[in-house]
């Protein structure tokens, strides 16, 4: 008897081996298939490059949409707000510093708009601030920091080269 004939009588007698064939072909593509079978494919996490913004760069992440970052700046530093949209999102309580230089808010504890510097001018030196003032936007700063990733630095338009 040949090996075809001796193989459809194996097949004929015993119907499980057909799902035995089934599976074996399977193992066999899984390990010789050059992309993992069934794997999704793997994606780069997102990454955030730490770099400079001048005022008008920084109004760019405002949150204007459910897509747009949330970036504040505070103290020169950048951070990343995304994950407090509740608070800095357009319907958000703190929505004013999103997308803003918010240190002289946050020192004067105010949501008033004049008080930040608009952001064709240069940077809030914060020179006139009291010691109280100091010690509020410092607590802030601290807040910030611990909460919420530095990506980058608020600078002058005249410091980027
Ligand atoms: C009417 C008085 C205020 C009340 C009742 C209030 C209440 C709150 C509450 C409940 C939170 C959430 C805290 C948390 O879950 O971590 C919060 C966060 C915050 N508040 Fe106020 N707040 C007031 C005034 C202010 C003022 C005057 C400022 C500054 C201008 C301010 C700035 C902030 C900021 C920036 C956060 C969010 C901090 C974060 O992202 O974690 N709040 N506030």
């Amino acid at each position: 008897m040949s090996l075809q004939e001796t193989l459809l009588t194996q097949f004929q007698e015993n119907p499980l081996n057909w799902f035995l064939s089934g599976f074996l072909i399977y193992v066999i593509y899984s390990y010789l298939s050059p992309v993992p079978y069934n794997l999704p494919v793997a994606r780069h996490a997102e990454t955030t490059v730490f770099r400079e913004y001048i005022p008008k760069q920084l109004r760019e992440y405002d949150g204007r949409t459910p897509q747009t970052k949330i970036y504040i700046g505070i103290c020169g530093n950048v951070f990343d707000v995304t994950k407090g949209r509740n608070f800095y999102g357009p319907d958000g309580p703190y929505g004013n510093f999103a997308g803003r230089d918010a240190s002289r808010g946050l020192a004067k504890n105010s949501f008033d708009m004049d008080v930040l510097t608009p952001i064709d001018q240069p940077l809030d030196t914060l020179e006139d601030l009291t010691r109280d003032e100091i010690e509020s936007l410092n607590d802030w700063h601290a807040h910030f920091a611990g909460k919420y990733q530095l990506v980058g630095k608020l600078v002058n338009d005249s410091d980027v080269l």
